[in-house]
């Protein structure tokens, strides 16, 4: 049973050999992303093609792969946006996915951002090493005490409402379904205007819609107290980028951290060391001070690629030996 991967990296590779032990499948690595201009070249006996988020399984594509007989497509990702799963349909091919995989991986890299800007360690890590051990410049704020406003508490976001508490932080929520054990624990939930106008950092969590995009913008930001830390982990467009970099200008934000960007697909998974990026905002926001940019690495651990790897060759197995599916929620189409 042959497996072709696409959009593959060395640590696909890694952990999907190191999983695929137990199954003994056959797994072709590819590096391109996967569309119409490399679709053809998919040999003639692949059985399952596995792809990531900027890959594009259209309709074309999906028509293409029938005709070669594939039989699962297997997104190693949450999202599947990028699938047109009406076409799979069509063509009999299943789609399988990853609904979740280690939420505490990303709870933890929003900490990671927000005690980076707070506490100044990645400036304090060049410092020392030029045996400058002056402090100026590195102060922070105490965590305990402040109050967290968390939008979505879901997975993720519950995690990160957790860890929170444990800092003796005062955690503030929204979402339109309260979970009933973070109110326990003692998350107060909030309409989405008291939670901006009483949080000392905002952390988002919850996915992008058509109905929050640009949740984060001019007037919601003026809403904000003065000196707001925000932190999204979760969709580029859910933060109106130039409104936000206004507010960073001001100084009204304080400190923002973002692990998504509105047109990060021109941008991350990819070494651009040797190129000149024509996109003028992220330059803007990497130019601040007080701005951390990672490249969509929240998920990034051990564990979560584990999960990932475990999860998809076993959906991988199920469906291409006709057997009952264990988790149908992976089930696509
Ligand atoms: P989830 O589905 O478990 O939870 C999402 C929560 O958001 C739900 O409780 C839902 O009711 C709530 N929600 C929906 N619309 C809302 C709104 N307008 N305002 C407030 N709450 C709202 O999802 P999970 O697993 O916690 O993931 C959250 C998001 O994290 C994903 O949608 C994705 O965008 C992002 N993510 C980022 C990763 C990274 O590496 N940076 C990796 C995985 C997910």
């Amino acid at each position: 049973m042959k497996i072709a991967f696409f959009s593959a990296k060395t640590y696909d590779k890694d952990f999907f050999n190191r999983h695929n032990q137990p199954y003994g499948f056959e797994l072709q690595f590819w590096e391109t992303h996967l569309g119409p201009h490399i679709v053809n070249a998919i040999d003639e006996d692949t059985d399952v093609v596995c792809a990531f988020v900027n890959d594009r399984l259209t309709a074309e594509v999906i028509a293409v792969l029938a005709s070669k007989k594939v039989k699962v497509i297997a997104m190693r990702c949450a999202g599947f946006n990028n699938v047109d799963l009406e076409a799979a349909k069509t063509h009999n091919i299943r789609v399988c996915r990853v609904p979740a995989y280690s939420p505490e991986a990303v709870a933890e890299h929003a900490i990671a951002m927000l005690l980076t800007l707070n506490r100044k360690t990645h400036k304090a890590y060049n410092r020392v090493r030029e045996q400058n051990f002056s402090l100026n410049g590195l102060l922070g704020f105490n965590l305990h005490g402040k109050t967290i406003g968390v939008i979505g508490t879901g997975k993720i976001g519950k995690a990160f409402c957790k860890i929170m508490l444990g800092f003796g932080c005062v955690v503030v929520a929204h979402d339109p379904f309260e979970d009933k054990e973070l109110i326990i624990m003692g998350v107060r939930y909030l309409p989405l205007k008291a939670l901006f106008s009483t949080s000392d950092v905002v952390s988002l969590h919850c996915p992008l819609t058509t109905e929050n995009k640009y949740l984060i913008n001019k007037d919601t930001v003026a809403t904000m107290k003065p000196g707001v830390t925000i932190i999204n982990t979760s969709r580029g467009q859910l933060l109106h980028t130039d409104d936000v970099i206004t507010a960073l200008k001001s100084g009204y934000v304080t400190y923002l951290g973002i692990d998504v960007y509105e047109q990060e697909e021109k941008l991350f998974f990819k070494d651009l060391s040797g190129s000149i990026i024509e996109d003028d905002k992220i330059q803007r926001l990497m130019s601040f001070p007080n701005v951390l940019v990672t490249g969509h690495q929240a998920f990034f651990t051990e564990d979560a690629l584990s999960q990932i790897a475990t999860i998809t060759l076993n959906s991988i197995n199920e469906l291409v030996n006709g057997l009952e599916v264990s988790d149908p929620s992976v089930i696509l189409a």
